[in-house]
């Protein structure tokens, strides 16, 4: 059973009533389910179970302090793309030996704060920045471990800015110049090669896009091997699908036994970087109706989370479910935008919804856990909403409202 569900016409997260959470706490606030985050880490893990395997939360989908610390007590690595992910992870708990370090623009102190913080695995995605690694770990009188993300060329099927296995992206290096910068590595002093890696894009929900990635890394390491260049893991990034609306992404357990037929017996450890499917359905974004505005042809529900909380709608025109928090009984429904305060005709949540409410109800916009607070901002000097973590009957803060004046603090006016 999902951990947010109606009970007696009042939506819960886990043992607790939403309507609740926004009398003690306010809105908009970010709420998770302590559950459905480890539900969603135990059945990932599940089906990879007899096979040596490492999964690494990317980071970026949610780097709450709170929920980096609940997965790395399950035994979770961690995906980052800069030196401030590391410190959250260090700071949340995790193992620097589990950390992989993706991203086309690493700079060189972060460089430096990963090789002091001895992370698992840098991945590489030019010449430019394989040079600019040699020297700095030269320079610390260290040995670093690399993959490279190899672009596999592969079409992902998803939304093209969230796509980033083709040819034309700017990530990873060309498959067909991976070879020679594997050479390359090898003979460098302060680099030793261990994977090869590969992300082609995030929320699919077909297998085949990844299958067809893997037969190319496959293609690569039995190359390597043959060049007497040993590969001992494959990275195959993250990017398994959830469902918003009515997507069918491929089940855990189907998609670890499609990879694992893949590698067969090969004895080589398999690493993972999944955000979206770890956290996504395992959080909401709690919302209060200010205003209803009827017009001719559109009907407003003005809400008071906007895209500067959960800018996904905006950015991809991305769909969350958006579902009353305490259902009225013949009360009318009508078709809404639901939007927020913010001054941009791109702030929505939500087209065409039809829901039944009042001025002062409240809403839950569903699947929020992934690439919400994280790509939040202030824009319209808003605050960032609250993150509260819920297990079973309690509720716990994880990160405070922002204050208005927290948003100015660092700034200062000139003197005439
Ligand atoms: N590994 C790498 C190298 C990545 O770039 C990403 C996501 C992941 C792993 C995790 O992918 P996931 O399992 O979450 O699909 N803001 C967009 C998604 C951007 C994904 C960026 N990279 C969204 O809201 O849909």
């Amino acid at each position: 059973m999902s951990n947010f569900y109606y009970q007696d016409g009042e939506l819960f997260c886990e043992q607790v009533a939403l309507r609740e959470i926004a009398e003690r706490f306010g809105t908009p606030a970010y709420v998770y389910s302590r559950a459905a985050l480890s539900q969603a880490f135990s059945a990932f893990t599940a089906g990879l179970q007899g096979h040596d395997h490492l999964v690494c939360f990317a980071v970026k989908s949610n780097p709450s302090l709170a929920i980096l610390n609940l997965f790395a007590q399950m035994g979770a690595g961690f995906d980052i793309v800069s030196g401030g992910e590391l410190a959250r992870v260090l700071a949340a708990g995790g193992d620097a030996g589990k950390v992989v370090f993706s991203g086309v623009g690493k700079t060189a102190e972060e460089m430096r704060a990963a090789l002091k913080a001895n992370i698992r695995c840098f991945n590489i995605e030019s010449a430019a920045e394989l040079e600019r690694l040699n020297q700095i770990a030269g320079e610390m009188n260290k040995v670093a471990p690399v993959s490279f993300r190899v672009n596999p060329d592969v079409d992902a099927k998803t939304h093209p800015y969230i796509s980033t296995g083709l040819k034309n992206n700017k990530f990873g290096v060309a498959y067909e110049d991976a070879i020679a910068l594997y050479q390359r590595a090898s003979q460098m002093p302060n680099i030793a090669v261990h994977g090869v890696d590969c992300h082609i894009g995030s929320q699919l929900t077909e297998l085949s896009p990844f299958l067809d990635a893997l037969d190319r890394v496959l293609w690569l390491v039995d190359q390597l091997h043959d060049l007497g260049i040993p590969i001992q893991h494959i990275d195959i990034g993250g990017g398994i699908g959830i469902c918003y609306q009515d997507e069918t992404p491929p089940a855990f357990a189907e998609y670890a036994q499609a990879i694992l037929n893949k590698i067969a017996q090969r004895n080589i450890q398999l690493v993972f970087e999944p955000g979206r499917a770890l956290v996504g359905n395992a959080g909401v974004l709690l919302t209060q109706v200010e205003y209803l505005k009827p017009g001719s042809s559109k009907n407003f529900a003005i809400v008071d989370a906007a895209m500067n909380d959960l800018m996904r709608p905006a950015l991809y025109d991305a769909y969350h479910h958006i579902q009353p928090v305490v259902q009225h009984q013949g009360l009318k429904s009508a078709v809404y935008e639901v939007v927020g305060p913010v001054c941009e005709s791109g702030d929505f949540l939500g087209h065409d919804r039809e829901l039944a409410i009042q001025q002062g109800d409240l809403l839950a916009i569903m699947s929020a856990g992934a690439y919400g607070m994280s790509m939040s901002s202030n824009y319209n000097t808003r605050p960032r909403a609250i993150e509260l973590m819920v297990d079973g009957d309690q509720v716990h803060v994880i990160r405070a409202r922002e204050q208005v004046s927290d948003l100015f603090a660092l700034e200062k006016v000139l003197k005439a």
